[in-house]
């Protein structure tokens, strides 16, 4: 062992992380365990502890005791450094009442107001679009994640009749827009690549809400005269991802907006088997997931690619402040994108789930 490696882990071995995992549904608790054997190779390189404490929360719980979220699980989920998720979705439950009844009310209640998702392409993935290079596929998007669409607010009357009235109304507070958007400048500065921040929006249609994002978003640039405020409509942006990718550094958009976009960002950066994303709360408990859901149709199979899961492992390491195991996590997983898989695709990776843990697991103590 070199001096620098004792010195950082006699340093930091007083650590130590409690961090909640949430396996979930589907193919959630493969790929969580092959995030876990990485963390863990971090956690003995980098010399600090994480105390793990799993919930079964998701649709086998929901199906065997009818509960979703027990009383007094958001209280508990408080007290952690971070929380690890897999993924929620069942087959034998009723779209929405999962998602909505454990996802998207963590993401509310525990306030975490960003959907932080990186669309990196990594060495060795194959891109769907022709001449797209590792070099031009890295930018960031900032979903804000608990206003818009998905605040839930509207109503419905007559329904079931021929006179049915659906209303469904995308809140946008001055706060929540703005504590956004700050985040997303500061993490422009921080990031110091391109040092440009687009917005994307409808500023052509939706002329309440996207008025008050562009109003926020041109008064907080006034504070970042170095980062390059930025515009595109959002069906626009999905034209430019598509045909000139390189041109986006951090973009920031609101809760549907992202959704849409973040999975449009997923498919040039090689598909949901990379694709990692982060909740976030700055001032409280952040919760790290892969976000390409529960793919039940592969479940129990070992052919899940863990990457996304793995991936989304560092950027909790990250955030919690261990960076540079979050960057180890992420080098380790361009080393197996790079050397060795065959597809980013469940059952073509040419290796299965928990080999792909293991290489990674490798590379982490290695690198
Ligand atoms: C995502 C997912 C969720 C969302 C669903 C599962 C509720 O698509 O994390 O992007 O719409 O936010
Ligand atoms: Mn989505």
């Amino acid at each position: 062992m070199d001096k620098e490696k004792v010195k950082t882990r006699s340093y930091s071995m007083s650590k130590a992380y409690k961090i909640a995992v949430i396996p979930g549904d589907g193919t959630g608790p493969e790929v969580i365990a092959e995030g876990i054997k990485v963390l863990n190779a971090a956690s003995d390189r980098f010399g600090f502890k994480l105390n793990l404490t799993y919930y079964d929360f998701g649709g086998e719980r929901y199906l065997r005791t009818g509960e979703i979220l027990p009383d007094g699980a958001i209280a508990e989920l408080r007290k952690y450094n971070a929380i690890y998720l897999g993924a929620i979705g069942h087959p034998d439950v009723k779209p929405g009442i999962l998602e909505k009844g454990i996802l998207l009310r963590l993401r509310f209640e525990l306030d975490q107001y960003v959907n932080l998702r990186p669309v990196k392409l990594y060495p060795g993935v194959d891109c769907p679009l022709k001449d797209k290079k590792p070099e031009h596929i890295d930018f960031v998007i900032v979903r804000e994640n608990t206003e818009g669409l998905y605040a839930g607010a509207g109503g419905v009357l007559k329904k079931g009749t021929p006179d049915e009235v659906a209303v469904q109304e995308s809140i946008n507070t001055r706060k929540g827009v703005e504590r956004c958007i700050r985040y997303a400048f500061e993490y422009c500065k921080k990031r110091n690549k391109m040092k440009k921040l687009t917005l994307c929006g409808k500023t052509n249609v939706l002329t309440y809400a996207f008025d008050l994002w562009e109003r926020t978003f041109h008064e907080v640039a006034r504070e970042y005269p170095d980062i390059k405020a930025d515009y595109a409509h959002v069906d626009a942006i999905t034209m430019w991802f598509v045909k000139n990718p390189e041109w986006f550094d951090v973009i920031v958009t609101d809760n549907m907006f992202g959704d849409i976009i973040t999975d449009l960002g997923a498919m040039i950066q090689g598909g949901m088997g990379i694709a990692a994303g982060g909740n976030i709360n700055p001032e409280g408990v952040s919760m790290f997931e892969p976000i390409g859901g529960s793919a039940p149709k592969y479940k129990g199979m070992n052919v899940i690619n863990p990457l996304a899961a793995i991936c989304a492992g560092g950027m909790m390491l990250d955030h919690i402040g261990e960076e540079k195991s979050g960057k180890t996590i992420e080098n380790a997983a361009m080393e197996v994108t790079g050397k060795h898989l065959k597809s980013l695709a469940a059952g073509k990776m040419g290796y299965s789930t928990t080999e792909v843990g293991d290489l990674t697991v490798k590379y982490v103590s290695e690198i």
